[in-house]
């Protein structure tokens, strides 16, 4: 049987950085999310005769042993789980440079976990598909549910999951993302959030994450774009506070993430609603509503050092594709 998935990236407004359990991915705090329109996942699983082994396949991009182990641990898991032994082949295509920050892991390891389910015909509950992606990397658990996400950290792995909390067309915030290095990240978040508990600053992170989901859920029942804003930098900065004050330093950012932190507020005192937010990279979200794109894109284009900009909606979680990759 062959079946095909699509899962989008997503972006956290308030973020995953340190695990509870390191083999359960369960997460130190809760953290929320927005699926993206144009960062996404497409992966096509087959179930192979009797004899034969799992290959993965990356289109458009080199093979990483490394990656390969990863996806095929989680195949393992899947199978184990499900009670199945087929053998799979699998090939996957991303829509956006992986190792930017951009949660390539998240729409990756989402798009597999519904696929290889698909492919072995087994039908499992939008949860217990938020259970199995986690397993594989923890921010996929929230590129499966429609929209803007919210993952809780639960007390085991049966309790962590990922539920949506509006469907992507809930409110037209957009997600403009500035690639200002496309290279890849050269520390992993897996490697660098191991190191969590050495920045003595952790467990106030982890201590003040409830009150700003408490915000930000108002915020979105108000859908105040400003109340928002201001949880979302707030606590993409607590995240590299701990990050940068980890053992050894963990600094993602370049000269352009700085300049363009430097600037969003500058803009935002000329009457711009936008926000930035940073993952595991020097890449730069900026965060605004719909009617603000033209504005923002228009200040980008006077910014040097810019690469690219790749504009995204709220997107579904991830569903079935007719379109096989093979
Ligand atoms: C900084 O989900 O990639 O993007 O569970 O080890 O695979 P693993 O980590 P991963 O971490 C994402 C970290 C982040 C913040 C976030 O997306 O919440």
């Amino acid at each position: 049987m062959k079946y095909t998935a699509i899962a989008p990236a997503n972006i956290a407004f308030i973020k995953y950085w340190g695990k509870a359990d390191e083999v359960l991915r369960t997460p130190l705090n809760d953290s929320v999310s927005m699926n993206l329109s144009e960062a996404f996942t497409t992966t096509t699983v087959e179930t192979l005769p009797d004899g034969m082994s799992d290959t993965v396949t990356f289109l458009g991009e080199e093979q990483h042993p490394d990656e390969e182990r990863r996806v095929l641990g989680a195949v393992d898991r899947i199978r184990r789980e499900a009670g199945m032994s087929d053998r799979v082949r699998i090939v996957t295509r991303n829509s956006f440079p992986k190792g930017i920050g951009a949660a390539a892991s998240a729409s990756g390891f989402a798009a597999l976990t519904l696929a290889v389910y698909g492919a072995f015909g087994i039908r499992r509950t939008e949860k217990e598909l938020t259970i199995a992606a986690r397993l594989g990397s923890g921010s996929a658990c929230r590129s499966i549910p429609d929209g803007f996400v919210l993952w809780e950290k639960g007390e085991s792995s049966d309790t962590s999951f990922a539920r949506s909390l509006y469907p992507h067309d809930y409110w037209d915030l957009m997600d403009i993302l500035v690639i200002v290095d496309p290279t890849r990240k050269k520390v992993s978040t897996s490697a660098g959030m191991e190191q969590v508990r050495t920045s003595p600053y952790w467990k106030e992170r982890v201590a003040s994450v409830p009150d700003r989901v408490k915000r930000l859920l108002d915020a979105f029942e108000q859908k105040d774009i400003h109340a928002l804003g201001a949880v979302i930098e707030e606590d993409c900065l607590s995240m590299h506070h701990v990050m940068q004050t980890q053992e050894p330093p963990l600094d993602y950012f370049n000269g352009m993430t700085r300049t363009l932190m430097e600037l969003v507020p500058q803009w935002r005192a000329g009457g711009i609603a936008v926000f930035f937010t940073i993952d595991a990279g020097p890449n730069v979200h900026l965060i605004s509503e719909s009617r603000s794109v033209s504005d923002v894109t228009r200040r980008l284009e006077g910014v040097k050092g810019i690469r690219s900009v790749i504009v995204n909606r709220c997107a579904p979680g991830a569903h079935e594709s007719h379109d096989h990759l093979f």
